[in-house]
């Protein structure tokens, strides 16, 4: 008979319960509030490896001093119960102090691929992201982990990380989850009021708008950036802050499209920030 699911808060009761899993182990780390868009990339662990672990932080290093660390939503029950319902082993729900406790002053910085797009207006977000993550890593001690391509900076960072620092754990990368409206799932679509969540259609409906023309040969880096921005500004409710049209490797911005090209935006609508993309290969 399958063990039940065990959550582990502190460290040591993490490596004691890594230790039993059977290879290979797969690891999901979440911030929590889980939505399809997480489930689909415990699916996938679940799927690929004999055994899964999640965890659930919020990770306050990774939130500038004006972002939504405090209101951040939360819903262990109901994400524990989902977890237990797919088949995960472990679940690792360290506090802010097992992370970061007193005395703390160790960093892990990505230096260029952080200096654009979320980096540029998020500062010291990334370092707080790849600090977290081989954290993570280094108690969890993953075969693969598995993150979505909504956060598409963040996955090229982590890569970019586990390349740099010689991490023995093959990087998953999954798809978009979208609503019927094409609306990208995130936790922080539940800050949205009906009138916006309505109007956050745009933000597809923008980028497949530009992928259409770049299907019927359009090249021009700036060409599709402003297709992109016409449609959204179109939208009284939404408040562009970037739309790029960025080469996938480097995600520095493009004159003229040559290869594979990450489209990406962050649009504001009222407090909550949104970002999406898509890719045009
Ligand atoms: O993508 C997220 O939810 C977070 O950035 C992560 C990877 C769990 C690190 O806190």
């Amino acid at each position: 008979m399958k063990k039940p699911m065990v959550v582990a808060t502190i460290l040591e009761e993490l490596r004691s319960e890594r230790s039993l899993l059977s290879e290979p182990v797969g690891f999901v780390p979440t911030m929590g509030y889980l939505h399809d868009g997480h489930l689909s990339l415990i699916r996938r662990a679940v799927e690929e490896c004999v055994s899964v672990v999640v965890s659930i932080f919020v990770n306050p290093t990774q939130f500038g001093p004006k972002e939504d660390l405090a209101t951040y939503p939360r819903d262990i029950e109901g994400d524990l119960r989902k977890l237990e319902s797919m088949g995960v082993n472990l679940v690792w729900i360290p506090t802010s102090e097992v992370m970061y406790p007193g005395g703390y002053q160790t960093w892990v910085d990505v230096e260029t691929l952080t200096l654009p797009l979320e980096g540029k207006l998020r500062p010291g977000h990334f370092r707080g992201v790849t600090t977290v993550v081989v954290k993570l890593f280094n108690g969890v001690l993953p075969g693969k982990a598995y993150f979505g391509q909504k956060d598409a900076q963040q996955v090229a960072v982590i890569r970019q990380m586990t390349r740099d620092l010689n991490i023995p754990t093959e990087i998953v990368v999954c798809p978009i989850i979208r609503e019927p409206d094409g609306l990208a799932m995130s936790s922080r679509n539940a800050y949205l009021d009906p009138d916006q969540r309505k109007a956050a259609a745009v933000l597809f409906l923008a980028l497949t708008n530009a992928k259409d023309a770049y299907g019927k040969g359009e090249r021009n880096g700036e060409n599709l950036r402003v297709l992109v921005r016409e449609m959204i500004v179109a939208e009284s409710l939404a408040e562009i802050q970037y739309v790029s049209c960025a080469d996938f490797g480097t995600l520095q911005e493009l004159d003229t499209l040559t290869g594979k090209t990450l489209l990406s935006i962050a649009v504001f609508f009222g407090k909550t920030r949104l970002i999406d993309n898509i890719v045009l290969v």
